[in-house]
């Protein structure tokens, strides 16, 4: 939505911002020999480095292919069981003890389950097979070929496994408009920490700030801003910014967006 993307300033230690030219997005200020200019936060990008869950991969799709088995409770545990996945990661990085993500996986669907009541292996089953190969939103595979398209190299840096992550991606045929995959199990630390987000810059070779990472999820936004790589929200659900530690360089709604909002 090149008139409707919502661009906001930067706040929680980085650079003021101001509002100037074709985009109305943030432009921090910097200083070039006692002279102020100003540069655009995607100018100088190399790459454009997406999350997998929540921005190209569905996860919400496992819970409604399965709602012939889940009835009513499709939905319900969807939620619930991403909360307590992601949960689970938080807790396990701040506490150091790392299992992979397929078994985060697994054990926050049986934690789930429990907390709405059932308990079915053969659904449990079912949805863990899916889980495998979620599919990818619409608007993925061609926002990469478009990133492309401009010129940039495309990656995906993600919690998942380097297992899962073949899954899902080679399901969705997402393969072959990505040139690197990156899974935070080389660190055995979980986004948003931020040696996840270093394994980027050291695979790609280059600096934070010639990075673009877009994510569907705000914290795992919030935690690249932090990071210092340039960020780009995919705010898919329309909700509000509710993160504190920092706010995104770009807002937009749909993956669609993209590639005119980074193109030169
Ligand atoms: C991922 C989760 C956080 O793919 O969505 O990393």
């Amino acid at each position: 939505m090149a008139a409707g993307a919502r661009r906001q300033s930067a706040l929680g230690g980085r650079q003021p911002v101001t509002y100037i030219g074709r985009y109305p997005r943030p432009l921090p200020a910097i200083s070039l020999g006692g002279v102020e200019t100003m540069t655009a936060p995607f100018a100088d990008i190399a790459a454009c480095v997406f999350d997998a869950y929540g921005t190209l991969i569905d996860f919400a799709a496992i819970t409604r292919r399965a709602a012939g088995a889940l009835g009513g409770r499709a939905e319900a545990l969807g939620t619930l069981w991403r909360s307590r996945q992601l949960e689970e990661t938080w807790l396990r990085t701040l506490v150091g003890r790392y299992i992979d993500f397929w078994q985060i996986t697994g054990e926050s669907l049986d934690v789930a389950m429990a907390e709405l009541g059932f308990s079915d292996p053969g659904v449990r089953a079912q949805l863990m097979e899916l889980a495998l190969q979620p599919g990818a939103f619409p608007d993925a595979a061609e926002a990469l070929s478009a990133v492309r398209r401009l010129g940039l190299r495309t990656a995906v840096l993600s919690n998942a496994t380097p297992t899962m992550l073949a899954s899902a991606i080679d399901g969705a045929r997402l393969r072959p408009a990505l040139d690197v995959v990156l899974s935070a199990d080389a660190v055995r630390l979980y986004k948003p920490h931020p040696a996840v987000y270093r394994l980027a810059c050291d695979r790609l070779e280059l600096d934070p700030k010639r990075i673009a990472f877009i994510s569907g999820n705000d914290w795992d936004a919030a935690g690249a801003a932090c990071f210092g790589l340039r960020v780009v929200w995919v705010n898919r659900g329309g909700g509000r910014a509710g993160r504190l530690a920092t706010v995104p360089d770009a807002e937009i709604s749909s993956l669609a967006e993209l590639a005119g909002l980074i193109a030169p």
